[in-house]
């Protein structure tokens, strides 16, 4: 099949990469003229584990292209997906600019049928709305379908490949029927494609993404609840994930939720309720999240003072989470800005997101090239993402570097007992001997 991606981010790299790969022909569209340009070098302009060496087999097969032109990638296509983003706008809402820009591009350059897919995550309604400014725009037929998409950073490639369900929204039964052939390919497991209509569609991300957001907040809670009353979170979270009711699943205490997704949806969602339906369990979840993106410092403030100026803090993780190069909403930015704030100075590591924190810090903190490095003579460690590589690290040669062997662990990747046998001071989230 002919396929344009309309976006070429996170998603749309990620499914434009994808569907070339099960043998269609796409071309990725983004306004972004460097990210095209890299792209264009055979470069992926984001982090995904195996997502760059896709991007090169496909080009080379001639299967995948990148471009800044709209047009010619509408017209030779019989479905576009449209995947920009839908940031937070004023009071919570998604800001709809890119999509509505994107769908009056569409319109101008369509030049017989063509199906119209939404990847992107919108508010409920507004697969009506793209109908309506693509109809004003075009003489030619046209089917909207909403099929919303539940990849996850970091691990975007093999959940697209393998997605535990495919969502079809949309009452065009051509359109819906000419889809699921092209999504055949990618659940040959079994898993199923839905379809429903679009408004339902629409709200299954929003439910899907306000539940997950909910399973931490709550677990984050519990955590604060632990430390208060002298319990192990760890001990709970594995009693309770027995019971199949609860399950094992994104029931991890931590230093709240980030990301691109999970702040703004939870918001948009909240404000979709708008007077008539106040969204209160969900105004809670984000209460909770944005206390808990404080908790370190809070504990770092218990232990050295409120006043932190003269002391150097290293800081392992600037992700939101690990596997991806994804800073925003993350909650380092949060924890960073709050230790810069009470004076001290921030020496960072992560193996993929200093780029993106650049953008966001500047010179105000160091970036160290390795982990250990970020170590020298800092005043304590925090832990903000959990990268597989700080699991084991040599704790004696961080004991050397770290002018106090005091860790600041915004994710339980260590044993209290273990830290305390090699003499550091470790905090933790909810846990009995943090
Ligand atoms: N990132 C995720 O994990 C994820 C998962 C599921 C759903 N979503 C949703 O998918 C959508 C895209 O998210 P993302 O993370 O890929 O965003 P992103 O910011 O990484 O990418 C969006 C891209 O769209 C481009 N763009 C904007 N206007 C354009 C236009 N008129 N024409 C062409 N390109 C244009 C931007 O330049 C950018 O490259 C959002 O609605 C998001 O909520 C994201």
């Amino acid at each position: 099949m002919n396929i344009a991606v309309i976006g070429t981010g996170y998603v749309g790299l990620v499914a434009g990469t994808c569907f070339a790969e099960s043998g269609n022909d796409v071309i990725c569209v983004d306004i972004d003229e460097k990210k095209i340009a890299t792209l264009n070098q055979g470069k992926a302009p984001i982090y995904e584990p195996g997502l760059e060496e896709m991007i090169r087999r496909n080009v080379a097969d001639q299967r995948l292209s990148f471009t800044t032109d709209i047009t010619p990638a509408v017209r030779k296509s019989e479905i576009i997906f449209i995947a920009v983003g839908t940031p937070q706008g004023p009071n919570g809402r998604a800001n709809l600019q890119y999509l509505r820009a994107t769908a009056k591009s569409i319109a101008k350059a369509m030049n017989g049928r063509k199906i119209i897919v939404t990847k992107s995550t919108v508010p409920v309604g507004t697969a009506d709305e793209i109908r309506g400014i693509i109809k004003a725009g075009t003489k030619h037929s046209f089917a909207v379908v909403s099929n919303p998409e539940f990849m996850k950073e970091g691990a975007a490639v093999d959940d697209f490949m393998k997605p535990d369900r495919v969502v079809l929204g949309g009452d065009d039964f051509k359109a819906i029927e000419k889809l699921k052939e092209l999504y055949e390919a990618f659940v040959r497991t079994g898993n199923p494609i839905m379809v429903m209509d679009t408004r339902s569609a629409e709200m299954c991300k929003y439910a899907a993404n306000a539940m997950l957001a909910t399973k931490i907040s709550f677990i984050n809670e519990v955590a604060r609840l632990c430390e208060k009353m002298g319990a192990d979170v760890g001990e709970v979270r594995r009693a309770i994930s027995m019971d199949r009711r609860i399950g094992p699943y994104f029931i991890f205490p931590g230093t709240g939720y980030g990301g691109s997704c999970f702040p703004k949806d939870v918001r948009a969602m909240i404000s979709m309720g708008e007077k008539e339906v106040e969204m209160a369990l969900l105004g809670a979840v984000e209460k909770v999240n944005e206390r808990q993106k404080l908790i370190l410092v809070e504990k770092v403030k218990r232990f050295f003072g409120a006043k932190l100026a003269g002391k150097t803090f290293a800081v392992w993780g600037l992700a939101f989470k690990p596997r991806t190069d994804d800073m925003r909403d993350a909650p380092a930015i949060s924890v960073i800005n709050a230790l810069l704030k009470a004076g001290a100075k921030v020496q960072a590591f992560d193996p993929e997101a200093t780029q993106e924190a650049r953008k966001i810090f500047g010179e105000r903190i160091l970036y160290a090239q390795h982990g250990y490095d970020a170590l020298y003579g800092a005043a304590a460690l925090l832990i903000l993402t959990e990268w597989n590589e700080f699991r084991r690290p040599d704790f004696g040669r961080m004991k050397q570097l770290l002018k106090n062997p005091v860790i600041f662990d915004g994710r339980n990747i260590y044993d209290p007992r273990d830290l305390g046998k090699l003499g550091f001071k470790y905090f933790s989230i909810g846990r009995k001997h943090g």
